[in-house]
């Protein structure tokens, strides 16, 4: 670790402090407690643990395993991890990923523009708004047709390649704000390596009308450069063109302008960010290109101020009321003192398909990590496996293993009042189904409340659910663009409190390296220019069969 970095819990020694004993205390005391019981035993319990956020976005958690008492030892823990300095650090734009020696500033990227946030000596919010403007002009000059292909025609598809943080949030963004977007353009997201993914994105496309959006914060990924290699050769061949044509057809949003230009795009096309925005932290940079396009300037601006709304929540509010903390510490009792070893995420509202493919990054890149920042390895667990479908799919699905299975598999419920699509009595029964879904978990059935109805002796055991499942249900009004910043930045800063507490850097992401490293000596093996590629037995003999069924 650089020597002198500020705001750095220094101390890896977290199941030695006194809060966390206490907790384990705490535990062994309450665990034999059945959510039916706590919610008996007091009548505010509803009341006492829920907490309602900007804009109403309320959060019921009194359906975790939590009583008051618990809720004040995990606030102690947060203290004692120095959450609240590392929150002022953040924000102020010290270098807190200092694995690689950077700031973490997705917060200024949603400041307003009148706001200042200071890294080595440069005020960014300037440079974030004049990217703003210019993704505007852009957006609005494709928007209106103003933009034309090279052969004079005005885009209908935009197709966003990208990987990861470069593919994620816009994809996500974009079915999320589906209901805001112009169905004037068609968007598109390509990601995977597997040419089937470019294949079936275009295959209906005509190249005059496509404009391609390279996303790639290094603009060095294999597969963002390879899909990009191939659309540039997709776009000349099919409008017998030459390059120049590349100009009309692609623009670029990264951090590297060198590697922009050496791929044909011209700077002018390219919109930038900065070192200091994490790839899965970058939906609301320029990264958002696809997004501000297909819900215009405004709507881009609109999901912003719910960012910077929850951001400001974030940094102001009391741990007590502060949604970002208390989510946090609920996820660190369930996964370090319940045992859970996963997060459910299950948003009952369509458009939110994609949200938990999102968060799989966000948490799951962010905290998955067994390295604490002096270095040593923790002794306890961290990330949970995030996961989840929209509801109420998943219930036909996966919700059986929720509700009798032997795992303990807490759930963060998400819906909204007000429906998009008011047709007929959908939403009263989406709703009623996430409601109905909370309380079986929480309360389940008993054994005798199952043989009152009748049932035989025999079956009734299939048929009794033990309960005392955790979830947090967040009901928010309507989902709009604010509303998605805010749910996003709900789940930013909770990561960001859970990675402090645990003693990990949230913002690298190393684990991802080796594999990459290994993929490009396996490349040129797998073509036979090799002829005896040096490997353990598993990975040669598969190499070999691979060769044998492609005559290499
Ligand atoms: O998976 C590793 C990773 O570096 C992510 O963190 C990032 O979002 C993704 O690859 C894409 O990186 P880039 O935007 O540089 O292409």
């Amino acid at each position: 670790m650089p020597a002198n970095t500020p705001s750095i819990p220094t101390q890896n020694a977290l199941t030695a402090l006194p809060e966390w004993r206490a907790l384990e205390t705490h535990r062994a005391q309450t665990h034999a407690t059945h959510l039916r019981d706590l919610f008996e035993s007091d009548s505010n319990r509803a009341k006492a643990l829920s907490v309602e956020g900007p804009s109403g976005m309320f959060m019921d958690y009194s359906k975790q395993r939590v009583t008051t008492e618990t809720m004040r030892l995990l606030l102690d823990l947060a203290e004692a991890r120095g959450v609240r300095p590392r929150i002022a650090a953040m924000f102020r734009g010290d270098k807190i990923n200092v694995t690689e020696e950077r700031a973490v500033l997705h917060i200024a990227l949603r400041a307003p523009r009148d706001a200042h946030i200071v890294v080595d000596g440069v005020d960014v919010v300037p440079a974030v708004h004049e990217v703003l403007d210019a993704m505007g002009a852009f957006a609005d000059a494709v928007r209106s047709g103003a933009w034309k292909g090279h052969t004079g025609k005005r885009i209908r598809n935009v197709i966003n390649i990208g990987i990861g943080g470069s593919d994620l949030g816009p994809a996500m963004a974009y079915d999320a704000l589906c209901a805001y977007t112009t169905r004037e353009i068609s968007f598109r997201f390509v990601s995977n390596v597997d040419a089937t993914d470019f294949a079936e994105k275009t295959r209906d496309c005509d190249p005059a009308e496509t404009l391609f959006i390279v996303c790639s914060k290094t603009f060095t990924t294999l597969e963002t450069m390879t899909n990009a290699n191939t659309a540039r050769e997709w776009v000349l061949k099919g409008l017998s063109a030459n390059d120049t044509a590349v100009a009309k057809h692609f623009v670029a949003v990264s951090t590297n302008a060198k590697k922009v230009l050496a791929f044909g795009i011209d700077t002018a096309n390219m919109f930038g960010f900065w070192d200091w925005v994490g790839g899965r932290y970058s939906m609301d940079s320029a990264i958002g290109l696809s997004t501000m396009i297909a819900v215009g300037p405004k709507g881009f601006q609109e999901m912003l101020s719910g960012f910077h709304e929850m951001d400001e929540h974030f940094r102001t509010a009391p741990f007590a009321t502060n949604l970002p903390v208390i989510m946090a510490l609920v996820g660190i009792w369930n996964s370090n003192f319940l045992g859970s070893q996963t997060l459910a995420v299950l948003p009952y509202d369509q458009y939110l398909d994609r949200f938990s493919a999102y968060l799989q990054q966000l948490e799951m890149e962010s905290n998955g990590k067994h390295v604490a920042f002096d270095g040593s390895r923790v002794t306890w667990e961290t990330c949970p496996s995030v996961w989840g479908q929209p509801g109420t799919n998943g219930q036909h699905a996966f919700y059986q293993m929720i509700h009798q299975g032997t795992r303990l598999v807490p759930c963060d419920f998400i819906a909204f009042c007000e429906p998009l699509n008011a047709i007929g009595v959908h939403q009263d029964l989406l709703i009623a189904n996430v409601l109905a879904q909370a309380e079986a978990l929480a309360f389940g059935k008993t054994l005798q409340e199952v043989e009152a109805e009748g049932c035989p002796a025999w079956l009734a055991p299939h048929r009794q659910f033990d309960g005392n499942r955790p979830s947090t249900t967040i009901l928010a009004k309507r989902l709009t663009p604010a509303a998605l910043g805010r749910l996003i930045a709900l789940y930013e800063h909770k990561v960001f409190v859970q990675g402090t507490i645990w003693g990990i850097n949230s913002f690298d992401q190393w684990g991802v390296e080796l594999g990459k490293v290994l993929a490009q000596r396996i490349i040129p093996e797998l073509s036979g220019s090799v002829p005896t590629p040096a490997h353990d037995s598993s990975t040669q003999q598969l190499i070999t069969r691979y060769r044998t069924a492609r005559g290499r």
